[in-house]
């Protein structure tokens, strides 16, 4: 099978290409090979190329800048999406497109339980209205395509778009000796991208039924137990402060409940076990 995926160098897609199953072809592509901002330029390489599937883990991720520079946000996260579908409706390839827990708007919150593939999205920023728009395209224009929504990625590389990501960011400020402060009323499926990786190579081998699908690690906690369970799992000893979100003002509002599970059969390990596993790899 031949795979074209964008975004390779990113934290999820850096994965992906780490755990390449046998038998597949994989064309990894970087922004600087292709900007999927430009369609005439996607055309011509995929066309190219000719993949069975296209991977796309390109995005916008920036949450909160998102809100100052919206257009940035929607040609990468929309339109840079529709250039991609205008591909798999040339060439009959198949569309793998990852997406977010930010497309809820956390209201589920109330009764306390993860949202799953078939809970509505309601986004309550740019970045997950953008991304929520990447959704439509490949839903209202393809049938052959999956939609994977991962959460609370942290892996080897960061998020390139970020600079890092939550577990880094704990160590570092730890090692520092900085006092933390953690909002503990914001929830969340903390997700190993090297779990998800595998798992996102397991529905496009078994070729599970096309559609949406929740990629995350089990269960769900707050940032401040994220934070805890960082510094438990890396022998760290810090002062970590619980807070509430709004003594954490942010320029984008933030759903404060986002975990997700799935109802589809792709149930991961529980995150803290793969917390520790990522934390005994990196320290
Ligand atoms: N990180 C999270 O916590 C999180 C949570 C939920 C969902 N997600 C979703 O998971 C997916 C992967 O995120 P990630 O954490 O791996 O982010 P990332 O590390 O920022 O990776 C995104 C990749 O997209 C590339 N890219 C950005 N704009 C591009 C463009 N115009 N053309 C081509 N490539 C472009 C980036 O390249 P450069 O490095 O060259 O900029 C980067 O390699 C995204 O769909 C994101 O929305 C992430």
């Amino acid at each position: 099978m031949r795979i074209a995926l964008l975004g390779a160098r990113g934290q999820l897609g850096s994965e992906l290409v780490k755990t390449r199953p046998e038998g597949v072809e994989l064309f990894p592509l970087t922004r600087s090979e292709v900007d999927v901002t430009d369609g005439k330029r996607v055309d011509a390489l995929l066309s190219e190329v000719r993949p069975d599937l296209i991977l796309n883990a390109t995005a916008y991720v920036k949450v909160d800048q998102a809100e100052d520079e919206p257009e940035k946000a929607f040609a990468v996260n929309a339109v840079g999406v529709k250039n991609l579908v205008d591909v798999c409706l040339k060439t009959g390839s198949v569309l793998v497109h990852i997406s977010t827990d930010y497309v809820f708007d956390g209201k589920k919150g109330e009764i306390g339980k993860p949202y799953t593939e078939e809970d509505r999205p309601n986004p309550i920023n740019i970045y997950g209205i953008s991304k929520y728009a990447g959704e439509l395209v490949v839903r209202n224009y393809l049938e052959r395509y999956y939609i994977v929504r991962v959460a609370g990625l942290y892996g080897r590389a960061g998020t390139s778009g970020k600079g890092g990501n939550f577990v880094y960011t704990i160590l570092r400020k730890a090692r520092a000796g900085e006092p933390l402060r953690v909002v503990n009323d914001t929830f969340v499926s903390p997700t190993y991208a090297l779990d998800a990786a595998r798992k996102i190579w397991e529905i496009i081998l078994d070729e599970r039924p096309y559609g949406t699908y929740h990629v995350t690690n089990g269960g769900w906690c707050s940032w401040y137990e994220f934070a805890c369970r960082i510094l438990e799992f890396a022998g760290l000893e810090a002062e970590i402060r619980p807070v509430k979100h709004t003594e954490f003002p942010t320029r984008a509002r933030r759903p404060l409940w986002s975990p997700l599970e799935s109802v589809r059969g792709v149930a991961m390990r529980p995150w803290e076990e793969a917390l520790r596993d990522f934390i005994r790899e990196i320290v």
